[in-house]
């Protein structure tokens, strides 16, 4: 793998781990605002997130390269509220989609197929991670702050139970 595409998955591999620290911060906030089902929400997140960054570790073995790992940045600890959370979940997100953009563009500039190949897996990846956000936040503007609606999105959210795709349990 050519320099600029190991440099570049190193520092994917750092904001994927960052991803999973933010959520994690998010979830220690829910839990300290009694808010369990969220919390739960985000343990999954977090999972994602470290899965995320170990997809790329390991394509980045696998091809010959030497992970590098670097400091990772302090989140917030706390949010304004529920929404104010989901709204920085958003932009974190369209943020990563920015990155993950930037490496197809850097993939296909050094005719890097099998980079770019890998890498299409989490451009779709990160559609889905919008649109997640965005129905959550779209759910609570409806709330309203109504405690009754804040606690039947917790219950929904509560059922979200990480799974690891197949690919990466198969070896
Ligand atoms: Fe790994 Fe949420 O992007």
């Amino acid at each position: 793998m050519k320099e600029k595409m190991l440099t570049a998955f190193n520092k994917q591999i750092n904001a994927e781990m960052y991803s999973a620290y933010l959520y994690l911060s998010m979830e220690a906030y829910f839990q300290s605002i009694n808010l369990p089902g969220f919390a739960t929400w985000m343990r999954a997140q977090t999972q994602e997130e470290m899965m995320h960054a170990m997809k790329i570790y390991d394509f980045v073995f696998e091809r010959g390269g030497k992970v590098s790992l670097e400091a990772i940045d302090k989140p917030a600890s706390s949010w304004d509220s529920p929404l104010a959370a989901f709204k920085e979940v958003l932009k974190h997100e369209q943020h990563v989609t920015s990155l993950i953009n930037d490496l197809v563009d850097l993939a296909i500039k050094e005719k890097d197929h099998a980079s770019n190949i890998f890498l299409q897996w989490f451009v779709t990846e990160q559609v889905e991670e919008e649109a997640s956000a965005d129905a959550i936040i779209q759910r609570l503007k409806l709330t309203k702050d109504s405690g009754s609606g804040l606690f039947m999105i917790d219950a929904q959210l509560g059922q979200r139970v990480f799974t690891m795709p197949a690919a990466d349990t198969a070896e």
